[in-house]
């Protein structure tokens, strides 16, 4: 209450009593005062005096409006003139009351906040929307990124892997050959990491609609470190802490967005220069109630209480501009609890900040990780393969893999494989790419299932990076085997030779 006269602030008090309200107030009547009282707040409602000896109504609304709050704001006051009024309300005070006229006090007050309670809830919405989208245009860009490093590194990875043996084979009589062995093998296992970056970016990628899996905590810590490896290396040594925890109901690829949040923004909370003093320690444990704990833990700047107040409000950023967004956290709690799971945070300014993660428990665990063990066969017969992609490099390292074994057939659209199948030509095996112009791979099963149903059974598809098109969606109702890109070597072989026999 904005107010100089108590007498008047018993007579309002009074008023709002009889409609129901039991209100907590205070009342002042200078521009320090409001001040020093609105950032006591929150307040739901402010009521004030037109005019008052230091002070005016008007003047009071401003005070509020330059701390950008959204508080329904009225004038009861004495008599004032028409123009005053209108003034008043143009500068955008929500009401203006009589004080002879007090009966219209409830009303307008109940009027407002409910005016009110629907701005906010629109703003909520407004920022959830934002949340949303910057979590699904992040998704199809690391889509979009994973799939087109794919192929080219299946290209790498497979013709290092065929060099290497060849290689093997002439250092037992060439002995010059043993050092250019050792090369490759950095070379290879600089690809490999690349193919551990491309699969943690399909992680992030995946479509919306999502599957709750059983996931390994652990696993997805390290892709997370390794994906924000940058981040950390001059900053930070990493401390790994991970204690004997089941798996936890998550999407993995969300619950990856969450972990590389929490330890990028560890990482940006500790100054470049002194990473052998300060540490980032992620953990897993269990609570004495049995709960699984995930904990991000930094020895960086730490939060002061009224930044703490604010970090999971979408755009709550310290950060300079191009460096935080301020999603980061918002994005995190949403994730979290959508599974049941919860965030909280401990920080003290100049020691640093934990993150800790409590995930609901689970009823079972059973059957997780079961690899189905495949017995290594050796090719039987030749076969005849055909090789459905429009990257010609991923059909050229398949048959640099296979043609010792079998004859391979290369084309580069569906439209093609259909042609060659409809004119009688027949294959033992086909592998085909999803996406691709024209006719994607499950249009072209979908062809072959009536031409040639044993063809259309007999194909492997190879699983690029992205997850949200709709070609890849049509893959759900086919229950044949899928590969996914980049392949190792060793395993596209066997799985050839296995399915001809
Ligand atoms: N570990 C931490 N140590 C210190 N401050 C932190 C830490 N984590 C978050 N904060 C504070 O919380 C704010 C909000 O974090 P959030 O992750 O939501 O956004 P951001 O990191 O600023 O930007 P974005 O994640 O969108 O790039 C940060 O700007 C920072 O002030
Ligand atoms: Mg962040």
């Amino acid at each position: 209450m904005v107010e100089d006269s108590a007498e008047d602030a018993g007579l309002i008090l009074r008023e709002l009593r009889r409609g129901g309200f039991a209100p907590d107030f205070e009342r002042v009547f200078s521009r320090e005062a409001l001040e020093a009282a609105l950032d006591r707040g929150p307040w739901d409602l402010i009521t004030a005096d037109y005019s008052m000896p230091q002070f005016t109504g008007v003047e009071a609304f401003e005070v509020v409006r330059a701390k950008n709050l959204d508080v329904p704001f009225i004038i009861v006051s004495g008599t004032v003139g028409e123009q005053a009024a209108v003034a008043a309300m143009k500068a955008g005070v929500q009401d203006f009351v009589l004080k002879d006229k007090l009966d219209r006090l409830v009303p307008v007050i109940e009027r407002e906040l409910r005016d009110a309670q629907v701005r906010a809830e629109r703003e909520k919405m407004r920022e959830q929307l934002l949340v949303a989208d910057r979590m699904a245009s992040v998704g199809m860009l690391a889509a979009s990124v994973a799939h087109e490093i794919n192929n080219p590194l299946t290209s790498i990875a497979g013709n290092l892997e065929l060099i290497t043996r060849a290689l093997l084979d002439l250092s037992r009589t060439i002995p010059a050959i043993a050092p250019l062995l050792e090369d490759l093998n950095d070379a290879q296992e600089g690809a490999r990491r690349i193919q551990e970056i491309a699969r943690d970016l399909k992680l992030f990628s995946r479509a919306p609609a999502e599957v709750v899996e059983a996931v390994d905590l652990r696993r997805v810590f390290e892709s997370s470190l390794r994906m924000a490896r940058n981040e950390i290396q001059h900053r930070a040594r990493v401390v790994r802490d991970y204690g004997d925890v089941p798996p936890v109901e998550a999407n993995e690829s969300r619950l990856g967005q969450v972990f590389l949040n929490l330890i990028i923004n560890a990482a940006q909370s500790i100054a470049v220069g002194h990473a052998d003093n300060n540490e980032i320690r992620v953990a897993t444990r269990r609570d004495n109630q049995g709960q699984v704990i995930a904990e991000v833990e930094d020895t960086g700047s730490g939060m002061a209480p009224e930044v703490l107040a604010q970090i999971f409000t979408p755009l709550f950023t310290t950060k300079p501009v191009g460096v935080g967004t301020g999603l980061g956290l918002a994005i995190c709690r949403r994730i979290i609890s959508d599974i049941g799971a919860e965030i909280s945070v401990e920080s003290e300014v100049g020691k640093g900040s934990l993150f800790r993660i409590t995930f609901p428990r689970i009823g079972h665990t059973a059957d997780l990780t079961v690899e189905s063990v495949v017995a290594v066969h050796a090719a039987r017969r030749r076969g005849r393969i055909l090789v459905v992609d429009d990257e010609p490099m991923i059909s050229k390292i398949i048959r640099r893999v296979c043609a010792r074994d079998h004859d391979v057939v290369s084309v580069e659209s569906a439209r093609e494989a259909l042609a060659r199948i409809e004119r009688g030509e027949r294959f033992d095996l086909i592998l085909s790419d999803v996406m691709m112009p024209a006719m994607t791979g499950p249009q072209l099963y979908e062809e072959l299932k009536r031409v040639a149903p044993d063809l259309a059974q007999s194909m492997v598809f190879f699983t690029g990076g992205s997850f949200a098109s709709d070609a890849q969606a049509s893959l759900d109702g086919i229950p044949n085997l899928r590969i996914e890109k980049p392949f190792a070597i060793d395993h596209l072989h066997r799985i050839i030779n296995e399915r001809i026999h």
